[in-house]
């Protein structure tokens, strides 16, 4: 692994991805963006913090269990488990700033690698949330992962940190959508994302308490680990216009399409501008004037075969090479067209993410 330069842009912003809906493309996502993010000039990290690990497979290009566990055995240190031990462990040694891997086939982009066993630290994480009476021994923990994303900013300079995340509303991911800057909560056209996104009205405001008390909680002020202060701010929706695993049939996506924007608009905007995770009206209009119907970022179609090509090169569908797709003629026409139709669609969301940042 080379050296990692450091940046001369300023200002990080940390983003998570989060819907515990499964299958809803937080992952893809989170590698596209990412890639498009780096390709524009931006220096950024992606962090694994899934211990499905998919993202860390999808770029390394890892399917079989000995590729992590070789992985895992050459670079015991390069994971986020890793990375988070002595916090979870209380071992007498501070948390810090590791060599992220260098994402193969593109400059900036960097990766921290999942690990299997991260979920082990749910329960931990599970009791200092809780805030009790055993908060004095645990008070290390609820500002752990902030702290070392924080570190590895403050050394490679970092201009976007995107964070991938498991599909559930446990402990761990309350900790990382909370101590965001920012989040992204991508779906698809179905009931099951429309249910997952109206139980966020309630799941929210509760994570938001939550928040609010560890803030103001001296012990957690004066741990090792600080907590941080703020709240994130929600920056939109996707919508993947694919059939997720196990989904319904594709029929009736604009009706679905056409209910999740509603409810985001009616529901759920209200219900975050009341706990201060919205960002200033005027911000999303710089995006575009009719924010007020949908806050979806972007609506990303189904990739289809790209998918699997995609994956097999670790590269995102709107950076395949043509020698990549493994076609001539008129079939290769369509997937080049294909990939400019990704492109400009993950550039616009690149860009919009941008600008709903800029400070
Ligand atoms: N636009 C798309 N078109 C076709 N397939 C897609 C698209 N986006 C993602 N997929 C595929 O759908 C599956 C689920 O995507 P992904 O793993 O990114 O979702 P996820 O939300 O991260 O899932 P999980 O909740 O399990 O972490 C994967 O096999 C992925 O390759
Ligand atoms: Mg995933």
């Amino acid at each position: 692994m080379g050296k990692i330069k450091k940046s001369d842009k300023k200002r990080t912003r940390k983003i998570s991805l989060f819907n515990h809906k499964g299958g809803v493309s937080k992952t893809t996502t989170t590698f596209h963006l990412g890639w498009m993010l780096a390709k524009k000039g931006y220096k950024v990290l992606l962090v694994d913090a899934d211990p499905q690990c998919n993202l860390t497979g999808l770029i390394l290009g890892y399917s079989a269990s000995e590729e992590f566990e070789n992985f895992y055995l050459k670079n015991p240190d390069v994971n986020l488990k890793a990375a988070l031990k002595s916090a979870y462990e209380s071992l007498p040694k501070l948390i810090e700033a590791g060599e992220p891997v260098e994402v193969a086939k593109i400059k900036n982009l960097y990766l921290i690698p999942g690990h299997i066993n991260f979920s082990e630290y749910e329960i931990t994480m599970g009791i200092a949330q809780e805030l009790s009476s055993s908060i004095q021994a645990l008070k290390n923990i609820p500002g752990a992962f902030s702290f070392y994303l924080e570190k590895e900013i403050e050394k490679f300079q970092f201009d976007f940190v995107l964070i991938d995340m498991n599909p559930s509303l446990g402990a761990l991911n309350q900790n990382i959508l909370m101590t965001s800057d920012y989040f992204i909560v991508p779906t698809s056209p179905d009931y099951f994302s429309k249910m997952a996104i109206d139980s966020l009205n309630t799941v929210f405001p509760r994570w938001k308490k939550w928040s609010e008390r560890a803030q103001s909680m001296y012990e957690l002020d004066n741990a090792a680990y600080p907590f941080p202060k703020g709240y994130p701010k929600f920056l939109g929706t996707i919508i993947q216009k694919y059939r997720p695993r196990n989904g319904e049939a594709t029929e009736g996506f604009q009706s679905w399409i056409n209910r999740i924007n509603e409810s985001v608009v009616s529901e759920f905007v209200p219900a975050m501008y009341k706990i201060d995770m919205l960002l200033d009206r005027k911000k999303y209009q710089e995006v575009r004037k009719d924010f007020t119907d949908s806050y979806c970022l972007v609506q990303i179609p189904d990739f289809n075969t790209l998918i699997a090509t995609s994956q097999e090169h670790q590269t995102p569908v709107f950076a395949l090479k043509d020698n990549m797709f493994g076609h001539v003629g008129a079939i290769l026409q369509q997937d080049q067209k294909k990939r400019r139709e990704f492109h400009r669609i993950f550039s616009k969301l690149a860009e919009e993410v941008i600008t709903l940042t800029d400070a």
